[in-house]
């Protein structure tokens, strides 16, 4: 890989082909905004993150995508271990609570359920963890059904059952993916409406609001529970959720995005340095960076760093009350020649990157000496974001969130131009 670079970059200044600065060490632009690399554009470090490329209905991954080059990755969170972390949390918080959770005295614990994107893996592991846990998950195939019931007060749904935490009756009353009628999915001001529906016909029978993530569970939680005191359970460690929890929210998950986004960039940085992947991760890098493997796992066989979650409840939400303080192991700041990255966010309204993962995202690019071009998507076209990645050759390297999971062919279609 290396070798070809070198190769690559001294046969542009042999022809004569280029403006490049020939004879530099490296390919990097210092501080040119631009970047000045003789590297073919399909040879470019990428990393998909957040949103895993796979078949959104079987949730197969999408194996070429994630190897499309020697130095393409992806950086997301462990959705399994997530997953049975936020169910364990509901269902212990319904133990502890047993006396004076039931609002109506009927003899069920009642419990809402927002689904972000039926066809995420982080929001299938979720709705399937929550299921689990409270026994209330029936199965489809081989795992947990996590399609919405829509409403199911009467307990007649075929994808859900009556389930049962420390012998109390468990209900799942009503769920729904949270899309807006434009297509945007984990959307909060449809979880906001949807909730006034379901209180407005069966307000008194909700014991328990659950949500696929914090931007989802807050507007619920707004709009809603807080007033009628119903603990409501999200995940993301969102700083606005974490404060809540002082207001009656249930609680969250930290899916480590602090780990993440600092993997997000690192996985580049060392690929545009030729370094070992594993440098400043497994490895301690020259200015001291290093991650323990309690925080990560890394899939080889599929290129996939995953961060580990943390539950974060009444008992411990001081330690995370800044979602955006970068992580101290990994905050030192590395030399290196500047790098000119591509990197976009699927939605510019998601709260869980706009107010956790993007502001992560700056302070690392900083720590990388990396000079990234943020691009914010609507949330609904793939298109809309595509259309901004028409010069590729300005960059280095590139950072995805796509919009549909199943989508990473748009992207590497480009590069492959
Ligand atoms: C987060 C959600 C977010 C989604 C976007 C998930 O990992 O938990 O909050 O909306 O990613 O892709």
């Amino acid at each position: 890989m290396q070798k070809k670079r070198i190769f690559a970059a001294a046969l542009a200044c042999v022809l004569g082909a280029s403006m490049m600065a020939c004879g530099s060490s490296g390919s990097g632009s210092k501080g040119s905004g631009k970047s000045t690399s003789s590297v073919a554009n399909k040879d470019k470090p990428v990393v998909w993150f957040n949103r895993q490329p796979s078949n959104s209905s079987t949730g197969e991954l999408d194996s070429n995508a994630l190897h499309f080059n020697d130095n393409t990755y992806y950086v997301g969170f462990d959705a399994n271990q997530g997953a049975e972390l936020q169910g364990k949390m509901v269902a212990d918080y319904i133990q502890k609570h047993a006396a004076d959770l039931d609002r109506n005295h009927d003899g069920t614990i009642g419990y809402v359920l927002a689904i972000g994107d039926i066809g995420h893996n982080d929001s299938i592991a979720r709705t399937r963890g929550v299921r689990k846990a409270l026994g209330t998950g029936v199965k489809d195939g081989n795992d947990i059904d996590y399609k919405p019931v829509g409403t199911n007060t009467d307990g007649s749904s075929k994808d859900v059952q009556d389930g049962s935490v420390g012998g109390l009756k468990v209900r799942e009353l009503a769920s729904q993916e949270m899309k807006n009628s434009a297509g945007a999915t984990w959307d909060a001001a449809t979880a906001g409406n949807a909730i006034g529906t379901w209180s407005s016909s069966f307000g008194d029978q909700i014991d328990l609001v659950i949500s696929n993530n914090d931007g989802m569970g807050m507007s619920m939680f707004n709009a809603w529970s807080k007033d009628n005191k119903v603990p409501t359970f999200g995940y993301d460690a969102n700083s606005d959720a974490v404060a809540a929890i002082a207001d009656g929210y249930g609680g969250t998950i930290s899916q480590h995005a602090d780990v993440q986004a600092y993997l997000t960039l690192r996985v580049l940085r060392n690929a545009l340095d030729g370094k070992d992947v594993m440098t400043g991760i497994a490895t301690k890098d020259d200015a001291g960076n290093v991650l323990t493997d309690d925080v990560y796992r890394y899939d080889k066989d599929n290129r996939s760093f995953y961060a580990l979650n943390v539950a974060v409840t009444a008992d411990n939400y001081k330690d995370f009350t800044d979602s955006t303080k970068t992580y101290e192991p990994v905050s030192n700041q590395v030399k290196s020649d500047k790098k000119k990255v591509w990197l976009d966010i699927y939605n510019s309204s998601d709260n869980f990157l706009g107010s956790t993962y993007q502001p992560l995202l700056k302070k690392y690019d900083k720590l990388l000496n990396l000079d990234v071009d943020y691009i914010g998507g609507d949330g609904q076209t793939e298109s809309n974001i595509t259309n901004r990645l028409g010069n590729p050759s300005q960059y280095d390297a590139f950072a995805i969130n796509m919009v549909k999971t199943d989508n990473a062919a748009s992207y590497t279609a480009i590069l492959n131009q």
